[in-house]
């Protein structure tokens, strides 16, 4: 059978990250697919930088240009792969491309959180699949968790350390009494930070991805304008310290919880006594936790961010979506489109 034809949005750190999974788990990953999977062209800003990465790295044929246009229409391509981040432009690709007949991977978690509702219902329109499980806690299987794993339950709430940047900053300001703007600076030269960090430290990245969650634990619609947020940049060393003294870590968590009222969506600094296992979670890694009345709590626990660990996740969307579009067209949207499925519960 011929490989499926992937038309990858930019080649930073998990396009390049997504490039080098591929090459090296080819053979694996076209078992699991049941086929190929052959990223034959490249959107880029840099045509020189991505010739040098794809000729020396990969060595295939693979088309780059530097009009994302020609990508999302481009006849040949069945599915694109966003990892170019940001909402506007992202939002007009992403929409020509279902428009166009094809099947989106995006590791976008503001692009979904805000405009998700409206890229949903235009997939299921089109009777294609948008997924996205790198959006949320980067390489941690945790939409796959919620929605298949857990496909049995009642999801109760959904807690978790969702944003690595401030994490590690709570943790090298504790452990080695750095200032919080130092230690920022580390976080933006380790490539944990997003490009604008106020949407870390603010806890906005957070919230984008608390909102994918609740949309899935809940079956709601995305309502990210309803979320609670609030950052870590109030917090200063004497309130870490005086909460170790008291026997608590402070963790930015992000949590989806349902209540008789509705659900709460909120993103916000934690107590948490530190004999639980999610106030010992260290550095930029992520931590969820998952009550569900079912199989009771679960904890996810992984990379949330870098290059590798993002690309795991994109090509678990695209084994998916490469399965699923292969077998039997009938059943796939179901799986993978994400449809709410009532509009009663509300965020309050
Ligand atoms: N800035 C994000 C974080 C990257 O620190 O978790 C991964 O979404």
């Amino acid at each position: 059978m011929k490989p499926i034809k992937v038309g990858l949005l930019g080649l930073g750190t998990v396009g390049a990250g997504t490039f080098n999974v591929l090459r090296r788990n080819q053979e694996e990953i076209t078992r699991r697919a049941g086929r190929g999977i052959e990223i034959s062209m490249v959107a880029v800003r840099n045509l020189e930088k991505a010739q040098a990465l794809i000729g020396g790295v990969i060595g295939n044929a693979c088309e780059i240009v530097t009009d994302s246009m020609l990508v999302v229409t481009n006849p040949e391509i069945d599915i694109v792969v966003e990892v170019i981040g940001g909402t506007e432009l992202t939002k007009q690709l992403v929409m020509t491309a279902i428009a166009n007949g094809k099947h989106v991977v995006t590791a976008n978690k503001a692009l979904l959180a805000i405009h998700g509702n409206e890229i949903f219902k235009a997939a299921q329109d089109k009777g294609v699949m948008v997924a996205f499980e790198a959006a949320v806690a980067g390489g941690i299987p945790i939409i796959k968790s919620l929605r298949e794993g857990l496909t049995a339950n009642r999801i109760e709430w959904v807690a978790g350390i969702i944003n690595g940047t401030t994490n590690f900053i709570l943790s090298e300001m504790r452990d080695k009494g750095l200032d919080f703007a130092t230690v920022l600076k580390q976080a933006q030269a380790l490539g944990y930070a997003e490009a604008d960090p106020t949407f870390d430290i603010e806890g906005v990245d957070a919230a984008h991805k608390a909102t994918i969650m609740a949309a899935i634990a809940f079956g709601i619609p995305m309502q990210f304008d309803k979320a609670y947020v609030e950052g870590i940049s109030q917090l200063q060393a004497i309130d870490i310290n005086y909460a170790e003294q008291l026997g608590y870590r402070i963790k930015l968590l992000g949590i989806a919880k349902r209540t008789a009222k509705g659900i709460e969506l909120r993103v916000h600094p934690t107590l948490i006594p530190n004999t639980r296992l999610i106030a010992n979670v260290e550095g930029a890694m992520n931590a969820i936790l998952v009550q569900a009345d079912a199989v009771g709590a679960t904890m996810y626990y992984g990379k949330g961010a870098g290059a590798e660990p993002t690309a795991s996740a994109v090509i678990a969307d695209l084994v998916d979506i490469t399965r699923l579009a292969t077998a039997d067209p009938e059943h796939r949207v179901p799986h993978l489109a994400f449809q709410p499925n009532s509009i009663s519960q509300e965020v309050i």
